[in-house]
């Protein structure tokens, strides 16, 4: 299969996926991400419990790229610690500014590596990168809490 149909069967199956699109039962935060050139708004929810993100799940309205990235980004994260899935989500924002930065490393951010051509078209990188610095700033005052950090209070349900 060639590339450009990998990229866009992966684009279309995350589109798809109400796994990581939906509500997230008793999430300790949220943020959102507000993309100004087009209006398009995600919230994404975080289940953060001792350290580790439980659960992970994002709503909103957007393109095709930024609703992909958003699922690509709750599988990629989903069960892994504060550290390890902050230091995944610098590596993503580093790849979409152009850092350079090895590409074992990069093979890393699983389907999420499939957006590092989106370099080259700068009127999506905001797409792209709109649910990851919603959740940036969810994990940076996470890692900021001391430990032991204790549990924040769910949002109410609904
Ligand atoms: Fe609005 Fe992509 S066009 S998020």
């Amino acid at each position: 299969m060639e590339f450009h149909e990998l990229y866009s069967e992966v684009i279309l199956e995350h589109n798809q996926n109400k796994e990581n699109k939906r509500p997230l039962a008793q999430a300790t935060h949220q943020e959102h991400g507000h993309n100004p050139s087009c209006g398009d708004d995600l919230t994404v929810s975080a289940r953060v419990v001792d350290g580790r993100i439980e659960d992970l799940a994002y709503e909103g309205v957007g393109c095709a790229i930024s609703q992909a990235s958003a699922s690509m980004m709750a599988d990629l994260l989903r069960g892994k610690s504060v550290e390890e899935a902050l230091a995944l989500t610098e590596r993503f924002l580093g790849m979409i500014r152009r850092e350079e930065i090895p590409e074992q490393k990069l093979e890393e951010l699983g389907d999420a590596y499939l957006l590092k051509n989106i370099q080259n078209i700068p009127a999506r990188v905001k797409c792209a990168v709109l649910a990851w610095h919603a959740l940036h700033e969810i994990l940076e005052k996470e890692a900021a809490r001391p430990y032991p950090r204790a549990i924040e209070k769910p949002f109410p349900d609904g």
